[in-house]
C-alpha cells in the first residue's frame, strides 16, 4: 500500500520535477517509480504506480493533484445532468499509457509479481462529488439519497470503467488486482447493500471470468466484512482495527490481507518487532494471509522502519 510514496527521498526526486500526472501518465517514470521499493526493500511483490482517480481526466472531470491538499475535482459531479453529461470512455484508448506502465514493469520484475489496482465505484464516487477528500462524505451521502436514478446512472458507469481499466491491466499481465473502497466504511450495511454492492460485483464478475485474483479493501470496513465478501474478491483486506483472528472466526473459509497500523512503523523497534509477529500470529487463524499495512504509508515513515518490518516478515516465513 502506497509502497512508491512520499516517504521515499528517491519518489520525492522524481516529483520535484515532474507533476504526479506526469509521473502517472508516462510509462518510463511510473515503471522506475514502480520498482523503487522492490529494489531497495526486496519485497515480495509490487504494486503498480498509479492513482485511484485517473480515469476522472478521460471523463472531463479537471483532475488536479494539489500539494498539501491532494487531489481536487474541478467539475465535480453534482446533478443528474451532470451524471448524462460524463462522455462515454474507451479505456483501453484512454489509459493506453497505464497499459505500456504494466508490460515494462512486469518485463523488469521477472519472477516478481505485479499487483494492479483500480478504485472501487462507490470511492470513485465519492471523489467525483465531493470534489476532494472528505471527512464526512455528506455531499456524496446526500447525492445518494436525494437522486437515487442518478447515483445509480453514476455508479454503473464507474464500475464498468473500474472493469475495463482491471480487465486492461490484466491484458498487460498484472497477477492480481486490488479493488480498493477506501471510504466505504462510512456507510451502513444497509446503505452498502442497497447503493453500492451491485456496482461493486459488477468490478468482480469481470475479474473472476478473467481468472485473476482479486483483493478488496475498505478502511473502517468492520461492520461491513460479510458485505464486501459477498461483493466479491478471492481476499479481503482488513485495516488495523479489528484483529485477524477475530474476522477470521467471523468469516471462516475467507483469505485476509493486512493488518498493521501504519502509525506503528513509528515506533520504537522492539513495540514494531511485536506488533508485526502479534499480526502474522493472528493471521495463522485464516486459510490464507497476506501480511500488510492496513493503510497506506504515512509520508513521515523512515524508510529504516519499512526495511525492518519486511526483514521480520521473510523471516517469519521462512521459519514457517
Ligand atoms: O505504491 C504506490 O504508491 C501505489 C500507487 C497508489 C497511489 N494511490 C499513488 C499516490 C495507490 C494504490 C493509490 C490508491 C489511492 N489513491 C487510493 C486508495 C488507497 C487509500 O489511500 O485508501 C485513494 C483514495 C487515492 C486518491 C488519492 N491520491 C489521494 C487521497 C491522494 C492524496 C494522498 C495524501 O496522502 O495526500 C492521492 C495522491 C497520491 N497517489 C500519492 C501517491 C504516491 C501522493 C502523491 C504525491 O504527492 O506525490
Amino acid at each position: 500500500m502506497r509502497q512508491a510514496g512520499r516517504y521515499l527521498p528517491e519518489y520525492r526526486a522524481i516529483r520535484e520535477r515532474h507533476t504526479m500526472l506526469d509521473v502517472c501518465g508516462t510509462p518510463d517514470l511510473a515503471a522506475h517509480v514502480t520498482l523503487q521499493p522492490v529494489q531497495r526493500f526486496g519485497l515480495d511483490a509490487a504494486i503498480l504506480f498509479s492513482d485511484l482517480l485517473l480515469p476522472f481526466v478521460p471523463l472531463g472531470l479537471d483532475l488536479e493533484y494539489v500539494a498539501g491538499e491532494g487531489p481536487v475535482v474541478g467539475h465535480p459531479v453534482r446533478s443528474p445532468a451532470d451524471v448524462d453529461r460524463l462522455p462515454p470512455v474507451d479505456v483501453a484508448e484512454a489509459m493506453a499509457s497505464t497499459a505500456a506502465t504494466v508490460r515494462m514493469v512486469t518485463g523488469a520484475l521477472g519472477s516478481i509479481p505485479l499487483i494492479g489496482f483500480v478504485g472501487a465505484p462507490f470511492t470513485m464516487a465519492s471523489y467525483a462529488v465531493e470534489g476532494r477528500s472528505s471527512r464526512t462524505h455528506a455531499r456524496v451521502k446526500a447525492f445518494m439519497y436525494t437522486e437515487p436514478q442518478a447515483w445509480h446512472a453514476l455508479l454503473g458507469r464507474l464500475a464498468t470503467i473500474a472493469a475495463d481499466l482491471a480487465a486492461l491491466q490484466v491484458g498487460a499481465g498484472v497477477h492480481v488486482v486490488q479493488v480498493f473502497d477506501s471510504w466505504v466504511g462510512h456507510l451502513t450495511a444497509l446503505e452498502y447493500r442497497r447503493f453500492v454492492e451491485p456496482h461493486s460485483r459488477v468490478v468482480f464478475d469481470r475479474l473472476h471470468a478473467l481468472g485473476v485474483p482479486s483483493i478488496h479493501f475498505g478502511v473502517g470496513t468492520g461492520h461491513l466484512l460479510p458485505h464486501l465478501v459477498r461483493a466479491g474478491g478471492d481476499v479481503i483486506g482488513v485495516d488495523w482495527r479489528t484483529p485477524l483472528d477475530e474476522v477470521a472466526t467471523t468469516l471462516p473459509g475467507v483469505a485476509l490481507q493486512g493488518n498493521l497500523d501504519p502509525a506503528l512503523l513509528l515506533a520504537p523497534r522492539p513495540v514494531l518487532e511485536d506488533s508485526v509477529r502479534d499480526v502474522l500470529r493472528r493471521g495463522t487463524a485464516a486459510i490464507g494471509h497476506i501480511f500488510n499495512l492496513g493503510h497506506g504509508v504515512l509520508p513521515e515513515t523512515p524508510p529504516d522502519q519499512v526495511q525492518a518490518t519486511v526483514d521480520i516478515v521473510q523471516a517469519w516465513s521462512s521459519d514457517a
